[in-house]
């Protein structure tokens, strides 16, 4: 199993082996990742942090990923500050930044945009997401976050809520939980569920699904509830949006009819569909899921650019 040198564009670049690594050494990563100790591993390497989309969490985290590692980090988060807004293409953007780096972590509103990217850069691509498509790096961080609140990934009936039709991050964890033979609901109004080419490749790979509207007929016999936001940016009619949006909101009456040791995890940014009133619970995991992005992506940094085995 070696990871040096490879693009990371979907999870399914991944064995369950791989990603099972890749948890391990993040577990290593804690304690660099808070601070707590120091670490050199990255020392003199550069990252190109190129983000043509919003974020928050998936930069900062990557960033600082890679400052915590000792490394050096260059890019933008305002595309419009670059030479893209006089016309230059996402290719020739790439094989720019990359003489400046040794390793590309980038976000695009393109579905396909970072296999693009990674066709044409010599350094490694970490896709950070793509359009409606990968969020890899995501769905590590929440595979990591499972396995340490549950204790195990496999065993756990977990239930993806929300705009599973244009979020990435639950395409990509459907795919990784159905590995991992887990047991899935996915919850969501009619126009917004699950597409069915991904559902027939979980199905394929074994897992046991089943389909929802209904957050209640469900809830008492969760483990993990994986809260997602509506994309709203991602809907061609406004008025589609306006349809469903506040359709679902985990708050504290809902969480009563829930297992004790349920999880609430979201990827965030949150609109309405968590109440801040849940923040306060044990049961709230949605911030310790942020902080984990930054173990995860040292790890796999660190992987992919030869500093650990
Ligand atoms: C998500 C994303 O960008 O796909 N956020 C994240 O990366 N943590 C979820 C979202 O935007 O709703």
């Amino acid at each position: 199993m070696t990871f040096v040198g490879r693009d990371i564009v979907s999870i399914k670049d991944l064995s369950k082996e791989e990603i099972l690594h890749v948890l391990d050494r993040a577990e290593d990563m804690v304690p660099a990742a808070r601070g707590t100790e120091q670490n050199t591993l990255m020392q003199g390497k550069i990252m190109a942090s190129l983000f043509f989309e919003p974020s928050t969490r998936t930069r900062l985290s990557f960033e600082t990923a890679m400052k915590r590692l000792g490394g050096g980090v260059v890019g933008f988060a305002q595309p419009d500050a670059t030479s893209l807004k006089k016309g230059e293409t996402l290719a020739d953007t790439i094989r720019t930044a990359e003489q400046y780096c040794d390793i590309i972590a980038m976000r695009h509103p393109q579905e396909g945009s970072a296999r693009l990217a990674a066709e044409f850069a010599q350094v490694p691509v970490i896709n950070g997401g793509d359009g409606a498509g990968h969020h890899p790096t995501q769905c590590l961080l929440d595979l990591f976050t499972i396995r340490k609140e549950k204790g195990s990934i496999s065993d756990n009936r977990v239930a993806l809520i929300g705009d599973l039709k244009y979020g990435r991050t639950v395409h990509s964890l459907a795919y990784a939980l159905s590995l991992f033979q887990a047991d899935i609901v996915f919850i969501a109004p009619q126009q917004l569920q699950m597409p069915s080419e991904v559902v027939e490749e979980c199905q394929e790979m074994g897992a046991r699904i089943s389909f929802e509207t209904q957050l209640e007929t469900v809830i008492d016999d969760l483990d993990v509830l994986y809260v997602t936001r509506i994309q709203k940016e991602r809907f061609p009619d406004p008025e589609e949006y306006n349809k469903v949006v506040g359709i679902y909101k985990v708050d504290l009456p809902l969480l009563e009819m829930a297992k004790e040791d349920v999880i609430v995890m979201h990827p965030l940014p949150r609109v309405y569909e968590i109440d801040s009133q849940v923040d306060g619970r044990p049961q709230a995991a949605y911030f310790r899921q942020a902080f984990n992005g930054v173990p995860v992506r040292m790890a796999l940094i660190s992987l992919v650019l030869g500093g650990i085995k």
